[in-house]
């Protein structure tokens, strides 16, 4: 159980890797802080948490609001007395349109979810962090490695993103705190499967043969489960870790090589 007994908090816990990492946290042994704007969800993944035998502190939170964020950060300090992981999941797709063409409102929409809210949340807990040799994992994608049309502004906070992290681990490395990514590329869970559904309808052919054909693409010939990469970030939480900081460990069945 490499995260017995530590805590750690999840920013957007929705139905794909966010409730993939707070299992696989919670299997590994960690009680977990759930933020996300949904309760409902919160409520039905804190359940399964505490199924695991774990707790579960659900703080019903927008990560783009910085009553919220204090809250959040408060909270996981009232109830569970120490924070020793941070993961920044929470995500809000940004437009997908080329960069030639788009608003830079949306832009800047889609910078304050995926890069300002996770800046501020790691500032926000980093006192708490360093006082436990704690550790940041950043959800970042396989966007990093292409630039397909339309992806523009997904590679923008992504890059930006990434900068982040590594430019955080030098600043927090001297007080014990560790920054690292995550790079997932397909991600096996609701999501997917629905735009796969909607593919195969298209071309009326089943689901079964979307799925082979985009699995054929990668070197393990499937794609990865929510719960593979949430391991990736139990890893590098867990002191299995402790000599690794500004990396980006991508998990993606072997799509990319990097
Ligand atoms: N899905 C993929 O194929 C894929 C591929 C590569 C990388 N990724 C990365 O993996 C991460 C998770 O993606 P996922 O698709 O699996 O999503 P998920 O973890 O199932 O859900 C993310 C959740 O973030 C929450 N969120 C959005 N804005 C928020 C806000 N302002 N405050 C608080 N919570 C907020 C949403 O819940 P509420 O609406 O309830 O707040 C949403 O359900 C993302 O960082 C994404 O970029 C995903």
């Amino acid at each position: 159980m490499p995260l017995k007994d530590r805590v750690v908090v999840i920013s957007g816990v929705g139905p794909g890797l966010g409730r993939g990492l707070a299992l696989r946290c919670a299997a590994a042994g960690a009680d977990v802080v759930l933020a996300a704007r949904g309760e409902e969800r919160l409520a039905a993944v804190a359940e399964e948490v505490a199924r695991l035998g774990r707790r579960a502190v659900r703080v019903p939170a927008d990560v783009t609001d910085e009553a919220s964020r204090r809250r959040l950060v408060a909270t996981a300090l009232e109830t569970c007395g120490r924070v020793d992981g941070l993961v920044n999941n929470a995500f809000a797709m940004p437009p997908m349109t080329d960069l030639v063409d788009v608003d830079l409102d949306a832009v800047r929409a889609a910078f304050e979810t995926n890069v300002l809210a996770a800046l501020r949340l790691t500032q926000l807990f980093a006192p708490a962090l360093a006082e436990h040799a704690g550790s940041v994992v950043m959800i970042n994608s396989a966007v990093l490695r292409h630039s397909r049309r339309t992806f523009g502004v997904y590679k923008m906070a992504k890059a930006s993103l990434l900068a982040l992290a590594q430019s955080l681990a030098t600043e927090l490395g001297p007080r014990g705190v560790r920054v690292n990514s995550v790079a997932p590329g397909y991600i096996w869970a609701d999501n997917l499967k629905r735009y796969f559904e909607a593919l195969a309808r298209r071309r009326g052919v089943p689901v079964r043969q979307v799925y082979d054909e985009t699995a054929a693409t990668l070197d393990l010939r499937r794609l990865p489960e929510p719960d593979e990469i949430a391991d990736a970030a139990v890893f590098l939480l867990s002191p299995l870790a402790r000599a690794i900081t500004g990396q980006c460990l991508d998990v993606n069945c072997g799509e990319w090589h990097h």
